[in-house]
């Protein structure tokens, strides 16, 4: 029997084989104290030691316990859980299994380094607060599963030996052993195929779709990850973002028990990065970033006249309190790190201002700093979308949450087609993402915007999605822009343009990544928390030992072998 069900047991009931783990275990001279802990609850079991009761219980032994169900004294009961108000008087302990000596303790607040947490995750998912992310992820998929079976949207999967998914990360390979020297790739996401199904004639597809990318790990991402991944026939970017709103809303609501009233935001990319320095903006922060370049115009401070004078512009926040200089310094070096040349800043205290800079503004300037009232002006200059960023980390680092909103949502649009990576044109969603308007696009792709939305929650891009490509020939055009040969465009997107050919419907699309969505709604600081088995910032698994080198012998059998294995 579970420890939740004695719930329903009556005092002085006779319970048998209560099952659990020994989360402590106490001695008082004759009398022993155990919490026995399960996957539901826990409960103190009190035993005299005897002749029929084992002597040698430690923690985390798992163990089956018969007595008597007791109401515990009223000073006693133990308010912290829901079974404090009782005991069981053991009349008979067995031991179902031992347990080795813990490698960390089984509590809430442990401060283990997390390549442990990871090598024993199955002791890790014993703690409570990893129980409970767990669960909640559970709760998510059961979630959208109604929702996605209310709306009538299909569930159906796609393959994970494929030939590649663009998505702008490197693939995970996997040789083909029986066809010699070739290879399939991981999926990065199921966009191809989901894209087919639309082209086959269905109306709609939904998938929980594990997503692979050999990209750099962090706090957020994953080498391997999960999406809500959909599709919509005959449908646009409106239809799919008030579909995406429905499904989220309930989800909250269903799994999380939060109720998401207001409409979602929605922003232009161009009007995300000027107010907020990122197309990722925390809308739980209220202030925002505002643009001066017209005030310094025709300022004598050297450095801002150059930037001017190559059509760069200066935007600044403004704090009402007064910094110290140690916060000043502090982000000054952080902006530094980031590639910035540093901090701009003026202080303005009762129509006075001071700063490194205070001796050489104009009259006009100084007047502009204070009508921004008393508190500290803090700016950058240069192009728009390199200060972009160090604006900003400004505004999070500076200002704090204020709103009572916990989640907020917004959607952004609009984004520039491609963007340009180490001086290579990369599409900034995918090559299969309609262009806004196709003959501006054919004319310039560079400065083109697509038809392609990010849903965004409380900073964090929770999911992407775009209006497709749904003409073969302005598929091939999106490819040839992006720079790739007829060949290349053949080898590996041939197939799919031929596919496109037969009469496709317009379709759009979404994916959300799941991890990430838990990992805001518990608060968790990293996706791995609430991923059963990550990996770690480096792609390993500790647990396994994955990846692992494989024997010769068995790599002869796929035509590969080690080139300076060691090194
Ligand atoms: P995109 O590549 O933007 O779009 O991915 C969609 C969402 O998936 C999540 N995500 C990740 N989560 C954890 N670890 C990662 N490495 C990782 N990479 C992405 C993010 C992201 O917003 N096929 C398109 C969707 C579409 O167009 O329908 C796609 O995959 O939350």
């Amino acid at each position: 029997m579970n420890i939740n069900e004695l719930v329903n047991a009556k005092n002085n009931a006779q319970v048998q084989n209560v099952n659990g783990w020994v989360s402590s275990i106490r001695d008082h001279g004759g009398l022993t104290f155990i919490d026995l802990r399960d996957f539901y609850s826990s409960i103190q079991i009190v035993y005299e030691q005897s002749k029929n009761m084992p002597s040698d219980i430690k923690n985390e032994y798992y163990i089956s316990v018969s007595g008597v169900f007791k109401e515990r004294d009223e000073e006693l009961v133990n308010k912290n859980t829901q079974l404090g108000k009782y005991e069981i008087h053991a009349s008979e302990i067995n031991i179902i299994n031992k347990s080795k000596t813990l490698p960390f303790q089984i509590d809430n607040n442990i401060d283990t380094d997390e390549s442990i947490r990871l090598k024993y995750r199955y002791l890790d998912l014993r703690r409570q607060s990893m129980k409970s992310n767990i669960v909640g992820r559970s709760n998510t998929f059961k979630s959208i599963r109604k929702i996605m079976d209310k709306m009538d949207v299909l569930e159906i999967d796609t393959p994970t030996l494929i030939k590649s998914t663009p998505e702008g990360a490197k693939d995970f390979l996997v040789p083909s052993r029986k066809n010699n020297s070739t290879f399939y790739a991981l999926p990065q996401s199921p966009q191809m195929y989901k894209q087919l199904f639309m082209m086959a004639g269905f109306p709609n597809y939904y998938q929980i779709a594990k997503c692979y990318r050999d990209e750099d790990s962090r706090k957020d991402r994953q080498p391997e990850f999960t999406q809500l991944d959909v599709e919509f026939s005959n449908a646009n970017p409106e239809i799919v973002k008030k579909n995406i709103e429905t499904i989220v809303k309930f989800v909250f609501k269903d799994a999380y028990d939060i109720k998401i009233d207001s409409a979602f935001k929605n922003m232009t990319f161009s009007e995300a990065i000027s107010l907020y320095g990122t197309d990722k903006p925390d809308l739980r922060i209220k202030e925002t970033i505002s643009d001066c370049t017209e005030v310094f115009k025709t300022t004598e401070i050297n450095f801002l006249s150059d930037i001017l004078n190559k059509e760069g512009v200066i935007r600044f926040l403004k704090t009402d309190e007064s910094l110290t200089r140690k916060i000043i310094d502090q982000l000054d070096q952080e902006l530094k790190e980031l590639g910035s040349n540093g901090l701009g800043w003026f202080k303005i205290e009762n129509n006075e201002i001071s700063g490194p800079l205070s001796k050489l503004i104009s009259e006009s300037e100084k007047e502009f700093l204070i009508s921004q009232g008393n508190g500290v002006f803090l700016f950058q200059a240069g192009q728009e979308m390199e200060i972009a960023p160090f604006l900003d980390h400004i505004r999070r680092y500076i200002f704090k949450p204020t709103t009572e909103q916990q989640f907020t949502f917004c959607w952004i649009d609009n984004f520039p087609y491609f963007e340009v990576e180490n001086g290579n044109l990369q599409p900034s969603h995918h090559p299969f993402t309609a262009p806004t308007n196709e003959e501006d696009f054919i004319d310039n792709p560079e400065l083109s915007t697509a038809l392609h939305y990010d849903l965004v929650l409380n900073g964090v891009e929770l999911g992407s999605g775009s209006q497709r490509i749904s003409n073969p020939d302005l598929q091939r055009i999106v490819l040839e822009k992006w720079g790739l040969s007829n060949e290349e465009i053949q080898d590996r997107f041939g197939w799919f343009i031929e596919a496109l050919s037969y009469g496709t419907p317009q379709h759009a699309g979404f994916a959300i990544g799941i991890d990430r969505l838990i990992a805001e709604v518990y608060n968790q600081n990293s996706i791995r928390d609430v991923i059963p088995f990550p990996k770690t910032q480096s792609g390993l698994d500790p647990l396994t030992d994955a990846p692992s080198y494989i024997n010769e012998n068995i790599l002869e059998e796929y035509n590969l072998k080690y080139i300076n294995k060691d090194e």
